[in-house]
């Protein structure tokens, strides 16, 4: 069985996008596997200072909020669930500021450490048509071949815009079977 961390990455917390990650975590414990799950908008992370400090304190962030505490979780996961709403056909602020961090574990020195793990995308957007969500694909398959990270599955649901509108189609029970994929 897997360890996965869950990175919740909806600013609404009753939305769409939290409604599959809640179908997603139950399906992957009935399966056993161990998760994690941070709700990264409630979270005190900040973006990338660019320092270049990375590990050279000891810790791997000069930055002093809650990413540190999170990086044991991360290098200890077998795999991730990347869950988080299109902003502005990208990746939300508070997403990126995560994303941004991981930068701490090349230029720290880590990349063998955080290599070789899966991740899986659930991803929402108001748009009709799933293509705008390609700026938060994009930014994901740019850090994953980076830190030799291999993508298992994805569900994007497009035309949604009310925070229930997920439960009116089968994108629960998508986010669920991503489980079966760590
Ligand atoms: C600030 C903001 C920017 C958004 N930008 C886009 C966008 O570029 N393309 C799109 O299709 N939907 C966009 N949306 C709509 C959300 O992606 C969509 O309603 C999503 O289902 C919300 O997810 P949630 O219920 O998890 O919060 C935006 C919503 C907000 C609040």
């Amino acid at each position: 069985m897997s360890k996965i961390v869950v990175f919740a990455g909806s600013p609404r917390t009753d939305g769409n996008s939290n409604a599959m990650v809640d179908s997603f975590v139950k399906a992957a414990e009935v399966k056993g596997h161990k998760v994690k799950r941070f709700d990264i908008p409630k979270m005190n992370i900040g973006g990338c200072q660019g320092c270049g400090g990375c590990y050279s304190k000891g810790r791997p962030c000069m930055i002093e909020d809650d990413f540190n505490g999170i990086v044991p979780d991360i290098l200890a996961a077998d795999g991730f669930i990347f869950s988080m709403p299109v902003y502005w056909f990208s990746v939300p602020s508070q997403m990126k500021a995560l994303i941004d961090r991981f930068y701490s574990f090349l230029a720290g020195g880590k990349g063998t450490e955080v290599a070789n793990k899966k991740y899986a995308l659930i991803a929402t957007c108001g748009a009709p048509d799933v293509s705008v969500a390609e700026g938060i694909r994009s930014v994901l398959e740019g850090c994953a071949s980076l830190m030799k990270w291999k993508l298992v599955g994805e569900t994007v649901v497009p035309g949604l815009s009310g925070k229930e509108d997920v439960l009116k189609t089968d994108g629960c029970e998508k986010a669920a079977a991503l489980a079966g994929l760590f």
